[in-house]
C-alpha cells in the first residue's frame, strides 16, 4: 500500500498544478472573447501579458522543482515522459517571449497567442492524463512532502519577481494593472524581461544544484 502521507503530498501538488491549468486555459478563453469582441490592444496585451506570466511561474516550478521530483520516483521506461515535457516547455517558452517582445498591433499577434493555446492544451493534456497517472502509479515509498513545499515557496518568489499577486484574482483586476501607457515605451516591457531573465538564471543555477 502506498505511504499516505506521499499520496496526499502527491495529490496536492496535482491539485495544485491542475488548478494553473485551469486558470491558464480560462486566460485563453478570455482572450478569444476579446478577440472576438474587438477589443482594444490594450487589453488583449494586458491579458495576454498575464498569460505569458502566469506560464512562466508554472513552467519554472515545474521544471526547477517538479519534473526533477518525477524524474526520480518514475521507472526508467517512462523517462522519455519528462524529456517530452522539457522541449514541449521550450517551444512554449518561444512563443511567450515573442509575445511578449510584441505588441497587440503586430499582424501576427493574435495568432502567437492563439497557437500558444494550442501548445498549452496539448502540453496539459499531454501531463494530466499520462505524467501525473504514471506518478501516481510510481509514488509508492517516495515522500514528495519536501517537494511540495519547495513549489510553494518557489511560487511565491516567482510571483514576487513578476509582480502577480494572488494567482486566483480575477483576470480584469490584473490586466488593468499591466496596461501599459497611452505612450509607446519598451520600459515595462524591459523590466519584466530583466526580471524573468533573473527567474532564468536562479532556475538553471537551481537545477544544478540539484543534479547529482
Ligand atoms: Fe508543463
Ligand atoms: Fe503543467
Amino acid at each position: 500500500m502506498a505511504n499516505t502521507q506521499s499520496t496526499t503530498a502527491l495529490e496536492r501538488i496535482i491539485t495544485q498544478l491542475t488548478q494553473d491549468h485551469d486558470q491558464v486555459n480560462q486566460l485563453f478563453r478570455e482572450y478569444k472573447r476579446l478577440m472576438d469582441t474587438e477589443a482594444p490592444d490594450a487589453q488583449r496585451e494586458a491579458t495576454a501579458a498575464h498569460i505569458c506570466n502566469a506560464l512562466t511561474v508554472h513552467a519554472a516550478i515545474e521544471e526547477e522543482i517538479f519534473y526533477p521530483a518525477a524524474r526520480a520516483v518514475l521507472p526508467e521506461d517512462k523517462e522519455e515522459l519528462m524529456d517530452h515535457a522539457e522541449v514541449e516547455h521550450g517551444s512554449l517558452k518561444q512563443l511567450i517571449a515573442a509575445i511578449e517582445g510584441g505588441s497587440a498591433e503586430d499582424a501576427h499577434f493574435d495568432a502567437r497567442v492563439h497557437v500558444l493555446a494550442e501548445y498549452v492544451t496539448h502540453h496539459v493534456k499531454e501531463e494530466e492524463d499520462e505524467m501525473f497517472s504514471e506518478l501516481r502509479q510510481a509514488v509508492e515509498g517516495h515522500d514528495f512532502s519536501a517537494t511540495l513545499a519547495q513549489m510553494n515557496t518557489r511560487r511565491t518568489e516567482l510571483e514576487s519577481q513578476l509582480g502577480q499577486s494572488d494567482p486566483t484574482k480575477k483576470p480584469a483586476q490584473k490586466a488593468t494593472s499591466m496596461v501599459k501607457p497611452a505612450a509607446p515605451s519598451k520600459r515595462p516591457r524591459v523590466a519584466q524581461a530583466t526580471a524573468r531573465k533573473q527567474i532564468t538564471s536562479s532556475g538553471s543555477a537551481k537545477k544544478k544544484g540539484q543534479q547529482k
